[in-house]
């Protein structure tokens, strides 16, 4: 009999073995946010508890998506047909390979995440479409993730390359040396190369809410690490940021629709470019 109780509830088919559903994971978080349902009881939990104290905090998952969308037209413009994009997360709607197949232009994906769920869910839903992939990779590696052949088999560096960090690095914590990690980057990219960074922002938080949210988010494996607008704006060292700069992402060049006098956003993104011919 007891061995019947001692049994461990069986993980849906999207989860591997190595997922620990008692712990939350963000990638599990942001997708409850987006209405997804790749999530476990304690990353909604975990989300409802963030929502129940700052009510916008789920809507600013659609927020920062639609800043994606509208970066990959911009690379998709400026005639960029390779996307690297690291910590992409558990794909729902409006992931880079539709926006381009919506788009009609001929490219070459690759996604990439540290959470198993985000990596299984990609390779799924990219098993029938040959030009985009994804891998399981630590952002804070880069140069593996460089070197991996998923990555150099189909994207050409000798080329521009559109690298998407979207509502990532604020997981990255300064042990990681974020702005290192970028340096190397931009030195493996070629110019007209773009980078899209969007991040959390601890500009105007009251500082007992700031230290009650990065307290909440220590709950995850990757704990938040808000910065400050001049640091986020470091980040791009060596690219030229396009207009309007860094703004709170719903003001980064606003499709019509955008509510862009809301204030309480604390995702700001830029659009940078890397120079040369
Ligand atoms: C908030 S989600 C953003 C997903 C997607 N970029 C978007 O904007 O819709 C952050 C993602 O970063 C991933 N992540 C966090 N730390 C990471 C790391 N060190 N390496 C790779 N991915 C990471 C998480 O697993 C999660 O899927």
């Amino acid at each position: 009999m007891s061995e019947i109780f001692d049994t461990p509830p069986l993980l849906p088919d999207w989860a591997s073995d190595d997922i620990d559903p008692t712990v939350p994971s963000i990638a599990r978080i942001y997708d409850y946010a987006l209405g997804g349902s790749h999530n476990f009881s304690v990353d909604r939990e975990l989300a409802e508890q963030g929502r129940r104290r700052w009510p916008h905090s789920l809507r600013s998952a659609w927020t920062n998506r639609a800043f994606l969308r509208r970066a990959v037209i911009f690379c998709a413009e400026r005639g960029i047909d390779q996307f690297l994009d690291i910590g992409s997360g558990i794909p729902t709607a409006g992931n880079v390979h539709e926006i381009l197949a919506d788009l009609d232009i001929d490219a070459r994906v690759v996604y990439t995440d540290i959470d198993p769920v985000a990596v299984v869910m990609s390779r799924r839903i990219l098993a029938e479409i040959p030009w985009a992939t994804a891998i399981r990779a630590d952002a804070r590696d880069l140069d593996a993730i460089i070197a991996d052949p998923e990555v150099y088999e189909r994207l050409d560096f000798g080329k521009p390359v559109a690298v998407l960090l979207v509502a990532l690095l604020h997981y990255i914590p300064d042990t990681a040396d974020p702005h290192a990690m970028l340096a190397a980057l931009r030195d493996r990219l070629a110019p007209g190369s773009v980078l899209v960074i969007s991040h959390m922002t601890s500009a105007d938080w009251p500082e007992q809410e700031l230290a009650d949210t990065l307290e909440m988010s220590k709950q995850t494996p990757t704990p938040l690490v808000m910065r400050a607008l001049d640091e986020i704006t470091e980040l791009f060292d060596g690219f030229e940021l396009v207009e309007p700069g860094l703004v709170r992402v719903p003001c980064w060049r606003p499709d019509p629709e955008e509510d862009t006098s809301a204030t309480y956003f604390d995702t700001v993104g830029a659009i940078g470019v890397k120079p040369g011919s």
